[in-house]
């Protein structure tokens, strides 16, 4: 049973491989990502250099680049890459079935769902 806090927000296999989505939530934007590996992480959509929106960025490995100034971003800490310091808002999620569920701070009513493009 999950837990009320977990939110389902699309299925995994809307996000490409590589790539993420954007959910918007009560807390910000959150954008969702999945890597070579099918590994999925989610961070505030806001570099801890200027605030560029990370969800556009590159993602290789555990990290995003990102597309203003190219720093690197861990996906699984949201710290940036030495040299660079700063740190991003991580939000737990978790893949059940195909579906990906967002874990946010407080108990929510609303349903967001992936920002596709198609
Ligand atoms: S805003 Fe992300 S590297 Fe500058």
């Amino acid at each position: 049973m999950l837990d009320s806090n977990w939110l389902a927000v699309g299925l995994l296999r809307n996000i490409p491989p590589q790539g993420s989505r954007v959910v918007r939530t009560e807390h910000g934007e959150i954008a969702v990502f999945r890597n070579s590996a099918d590994e999925v992480f989610a961070l505030l959509n806001r570099c801890p250099h200027r605030g560029g929106p990370l969800a556009e960025g590159i993602v290789h490995g555990r990290l995003v680049s990102c597309p203003l100034h190219a720093w690197q971003v861990q996906l699984d800490s949201g710290e940036a890459k030495a040299p660079d310091i700063g740190c991003v808002p991580r939000f737990p999620v978790k893949v059940v079935g195909g579906e990906v569920y967002l874990g946010l701070p407080a108990p929510t009513t609303s349903r967001a769902r992936l920002n596709t493009v198609d």
